[in-house]
């Protein structure tokens, strides 16, 4: 007995002496302090100006660093640029570029490219720049990580002044990974060990705003349009896939016109108040179809918890003109009954213990490591029956410590502002911040008119989407951060563009490289040393390994030849200016590639 005893002590104490080598010090963080210039907002004028907006000459790239490495510029070369602005990117920190054509009728001979190099690594990127016409349309960049085997990517610009974003995350001794494209759906799993002993409270999560409004269904007669009403370009399957894992579902019954009592199902809807005698808006997904996407997705990738967080729960008219109908025994246990095809939720959890502090673990390994798929109630309409069913895996929406923090702006330079002093104040670590499960509503609310005109579709993928990757990057350290950032039009990066190859994948992979690179360097949150600087866990090893290219439209080329670079100027002209501001004065053959 004595011996076990003391061999159980040898062994403790080896372990002890191995977690403090390999534990998280202060002294290890390479999150950079530095500050980046301060970015540009797409103007209002360049938004709702249809002419300055088609036409603009001036566009952003904003990069992203999650790497414990600086990214270092280490040259550029422009033809016919007013402005060619590039620079390092600080490790944890973005920079949005710029970049203004000189001639508003560009020609083919207008281009540029910025080489980066990852410092310390022999890993290299380039941005190239080309405009082949006067519409914004006509004016691509390129990303170019086929030096790290990321592949390559060419994008058309949202919009004048607007941006294209991208992620680099990874380390030299972990991999990298660029958001060129997304990778498998299930990225919980993929940085289990990372995250698993993480309360919730210390995890970050891309969510999605109306998530189910991802196409108009006309189940009831109203005004809203796709313009006005629509949220989402991608339904919930592929918003999983795409990496959100908090969704805002707003469920509805609708019922006959002439029969209160005749329930012709479950939808999700956008409406302005639902329970105003007359409400405007329109439905979306069905809940059949959210169930069957959710469904599909934790088949194909079990092992992840995702949280629906339900609303409104009510019935309304097909013509939504008398009021709410408040859901009865009947309608609720129908709603029960439906909800019960989700497989994998999580039934009879601890509610002793608020859901914001239980590890990620506690979740993603329930249902013999299938994961959770938690039903979330804000039961407010819920007047006459349970607010909750535990017994089936859904919980009131106050098991979890909830700020929920919406500006209600339109504007994208007062919201991103708005969002970031909301969350920046909170200091994440340790147990001093158990209460705090913060939600940001990365996501501007146009009003009626607005909306109608301009499409709730081109207020997300030219202005707040594209701010998130400088403005909301640079809000966030590895102390504070939101747990949820919730998005409009989640992957959308082309107005109607909505196939898989046609999405960008930032989203997905700031996510992933929020948990994996800056908040594994606060050492309140994680005791051990960031899996960035140490070598790789063999489990952890990435996707598959991808050096093609996807073209503006959406076409894939898996292997294309090893000269294909899109927008690569094979000649440097007359006139051409490098980093150093020396102008070329004559042609000559361009010596990077
Ligand atoms: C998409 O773009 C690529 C590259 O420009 C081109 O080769 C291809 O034909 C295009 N495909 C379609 C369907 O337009
Ligand atoms: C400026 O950069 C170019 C291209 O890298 C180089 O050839 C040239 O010598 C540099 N000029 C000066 C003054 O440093
Ligand atoms: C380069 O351009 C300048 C200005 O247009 C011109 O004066 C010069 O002759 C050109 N040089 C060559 C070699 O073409």
């Amino acid at each position: 007995m004595r011996v076990f005893q003391s061999l159980a002590l040898v062994a403790s104490f080896a372990s002890l002496l191995v977690n403090a080598q390999d534990a998280c010090k202060a002294q290890d963080r390479t999150f950079s302090t530095e500050q980046t210039p301060a970015g540009k907002y797409q103007p209002s004028s360049i938004f709702m100006n249809p002419t300055s907006g088609l036409t603009s000459s001036k566009f952003y790239i904003s990069v992203v660093n999650l790497t414990p490495h600086r990214i270092k510029l280490e040259n550029t070369h422009s033809y016919q640029m007013d402005t060619f602005d590039f620079g390092d990117i600080p490790q944890g920190r973005s920079r949005q570029n710029t970049v203004k054509y000189r001639n508003r009728i560009a020609t083919q001979d207008d281009a540029g490219e910025a080489y980066y190099r990852i410092d310390g690594t022999d890993k290299k990127f380039a941005l190239r720049l080309q405009g082949t016409g006067p519409t914004v349309d006509q004016r691509s960049v390129t990303l170019d990580l086929s030096g790290m085997n990321l592949g390559q990517r060419v994008y058309k610009f949202p919009g004048g002044e607007s941006s294209v974003s991208l992620v680099i995350t990874g380390s030299a001794k972990y991999g990298f990974y660029a958001s060129i494209r997304h990778d498998r759906g299930g990225w919980m799993r993929w940085i289990y060990n990372t995250i698993r002993d993480r309360p919730i409270r210390h995890l970050f999560l891309p969510g999605t705003h109306d998530s189910g409004m991802s196409k108009i269904t006309n189940k009831i007669t109203s005004i809203g349009n796709s313009f006005n009403t629509q949220n989402q370009g991608i339904n919930i399957y592929d918003q999983l896939r795409a990496g959100s894992r908090w969704f805002d579902l707003r469920i509805g019954s609708v019922h006959d016109n002439n029969n209160a009592g005749r329930n012709l199902g479950f939808h999700t809807l956008h409406v302005n108040d639902e329970t105003a005698d007359l409400c405007i808006g329109n439905s979306g997904e069905s809940l059949d179809e959210v169930i069957s996407e959710i469904n599909l997705f934790t088949r194909e990738n079990p092992g992840e918890v995702m949280f629906f967080s339900l609303r409104y729960l009510i019935g309304r008219y097909e013509f939504p003109d008398r009021g709410p109908i408040y859901w009865n025994t009947q309608l609720w246990n129908d709603f029960l009954s439906k909800i019960r095809g989700v497989n994998n939720r999580c039934p009879d959890l601890d509610t002793s213990v608020p859901f914001q502090n239980q590890p990620a673990s506690y979740f993603m390994d329930r249902n013999d490591g299938k994961g959770c798929v938690i039903f979330l109630l804000n039961g407010q309409n819920l007047r006459d029956v349970p607010k909750e069913a535990v017994g089936d895996g859904l919980y009131a929406l106050n098991r979890i410590g909830l700020k929920d923090h919406w500006s209600n702006m339109q504007n994208v330079d007062a919201m991103a502002p708005n969002q970031i002093d909301n969350f920046k104040n909170l200091k994440r670590g340790g147990n001093g911040d158990f209460n705090q499960f913060h939600i940001a509503q990365w996501l501007v609310s146009p009003d009626a008119i607005a909306s109608t005109t301009y499409g709730l579709q081109a207020f997300a993928i030219q202005q707040a989407n594209p701010a998130l990757y400088w403005a909301g990057v640079s809000g966030m350290s590895p102390e504070p951060w939101p747990n949820v950032m919730m998005v409009d039009y989640i992957g959308v990066q082309q107005k109607d563009q909505t196939g898989w190859h046609t999405l960008s994948a930032e989203m997905y992979w700031l996510g992933i490289g929020m948990n994996l690179y800056v908040i594994s360097e606060n050492c309140d949150v994680n005791k051990w040393k960031s899996p960035l600087i140490k070598a790789r866990e063999l489990e952890l090893a990435g996707g598959k390994e991808w050096n093609g290219i996807i073209f503006a439209n959406g076409t894939v080329v898996d292997q294309p030849s090893p000269e294909l670079h899109p927008g690569h100027t094979s000649i440097l002209r007359n006139g051409t200016i490098f980093a150093n501001g020396t102008m070329l004065e004559t042609t000559i053959p361009n010596p990077w590639i």
